[in-house]
């Protein structure tokens, strides 16, 4: 039967962080760390937004690039936020994140294709390039001096030598690391160059740390024509991972292909959430900051009881939810998250489940309370001692 199926799916395989969420759901009294999703429901100013659309009967069809209205707040949200003109002709709506990303890909790229790809990164990145016929080749962060850090000279080696795209995610999903507008310069400048595709995961721009707001991205540097398409998602922000809602900025010339390829899969996001899309937008910059403001302090909980174990090695993540920290003498990272799990009552995601360069890491989602997190802690500290 597999045999007659497609084989890029076939050979996909399964999400190591599920195979570690289908083992605590068999326990009693575990602390579940192992999704990036916030631990709020989404605000109330939303949902009404969701109830008054569904009672102004806003249950139809709309065209295939979103909602004219949607498609406006974010070209104005976009250009307030970066400091430049970016029109509607440039946005697509996206059933969320994952969408987009799907979205870009099936736009440029190929069966055989190459796209690079900075990691550890969070899987999907690099299946869905898969899923295409494509293959991903992963240019791996450094962790040096206390800090994540990209080496520009092998990314810029690996781009070279036959890549079609770059695939770049910041702030980072695991590793909390944040390009800096230097290097995403010199990136860009890399790309363009060379008719590269950046494709640019901005999922976590609002949530960043230490005094910023919002992260450095090619948004702020690239013109309208330039090959680069910009993810965005209101998962993260707004506390709507279950609406499954996001964005594209992308080159005008492609928004038709992108019609035709949400025509033939889903039509577009459903009608009444994209219309509570907008009320997120305008009205939603005291949830974001505020949100903003708790993974902070989380983070620094985190990090403080995390780094002062003597066996855990771990960076200050400048963005995003998650503590991505190594365990000294743990080399099998898929094991010792089940050993966690087992022994100490906590789920986390196993390295590996970001590429082969997470090896000997896991990863924590701090976007739960305090006393969640103190708790969670407390175990790992017995059981990592
Ligand atoms: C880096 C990154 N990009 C995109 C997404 C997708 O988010 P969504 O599909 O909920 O918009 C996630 C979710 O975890 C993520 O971590």
């Amino acid at each position: 039967m597999t045999a007659q199926i497609n084989k890029s799916v076939t050979k996909l395989p399964e999400s190591q962080i599920r195979h570690i969420m289908e083992l605590g759901h068999r326990m009693e009294g575990v602390i579940p760390l192992w999704f990036g999703e916030g631990d709020e429901p989404t605000p109330d100013f939303v949902k009404q937004a969701a109830i008054e659309a569904l009672n102004e009967d806003k249950t139809f069809y709309v065209p295939n690039n979103g909602v004219p209205e949607l498609r406006q707040a974010i070209a104005e949200y976009m250009s307030t936020l970066y400091g430049r003109s970016i029109g509607i002709e440039r946005i697509t709506v996206s059933t969320s994140g994952m969408h987009g990303i799907m979205l870009a890909y099936q736009t440029i790229l190929d069966p055989g294709d190459k796209v690079v790809i900075v990691g550890p990164i969070w899987p999907n990145a690099v299946h869905a390039a898969e899923v295409l016929g494509a293959s991903a080749e992963i240019v791996p962060l450094r962790e040096t001096e206390g800090e994540w850090k990209i080496d520009l000279d092998m990314l810029f080696d690996a781009l070279g030598n036959g890549a079609k795209a770059l695939f770049i995610n910041s702030p980072n999903n695991p590793t909390g690391w944040m390009a800096e507008r230097a290097e995403l310069e010199a990136i860009f400048d890399f790309c363009r160059k060379r008719g590269i595709w950046m494709v640019c995961d901005d999922v976590y721009a609002r949530l960043v740390f230490d005094g910023r707001r919002l992260a450095p991205s090619v948004t702020e540097l690239a013109e309208p024509e330039d090959r680069v398409i910009i993810i965005n998602s209101f998962s993260k922000s707004w506390n709507m991972t279950g609406w499954r809602l996001g964005w594209i900025t992308a080159p005008a010339d492609l928004l038709l292909s992108m019609a035709k390829l949400t025509e033939y899969n889903i039509a577009g996001p459903t009608t009444f959430v994209q219309h509570a899309g907008i009320v997120a937008l305008r009205d939603g910059e005291a949830h974001v900051e505020r949100s903003r403001a708790a993974f902070e302090e989380r983070r620094d909980l985190v990090y403080r009881r995390l780094s002062a174990l003597n066996r855990i090695g771990m960076v200050k993540p400048k963005g995003a939810f998650y503590a991505f920290f190594s365990v000294e003498g743990e080399s099998d990272s898929l094991a010792l998250a089940k050993r966690i799990l087992h022994d100490a009552g906590v789920g986390l995601a196993p390295g590996t489940a970001f590429g082969d360069v997470g090896e000997g890491y896991l990863r924590l989602c701090f976007a739960a309370s305090p006393a969640l997190l103190n708790e969670a802690i407390d175990r790992l500290e017995r059981v990592l001692a």
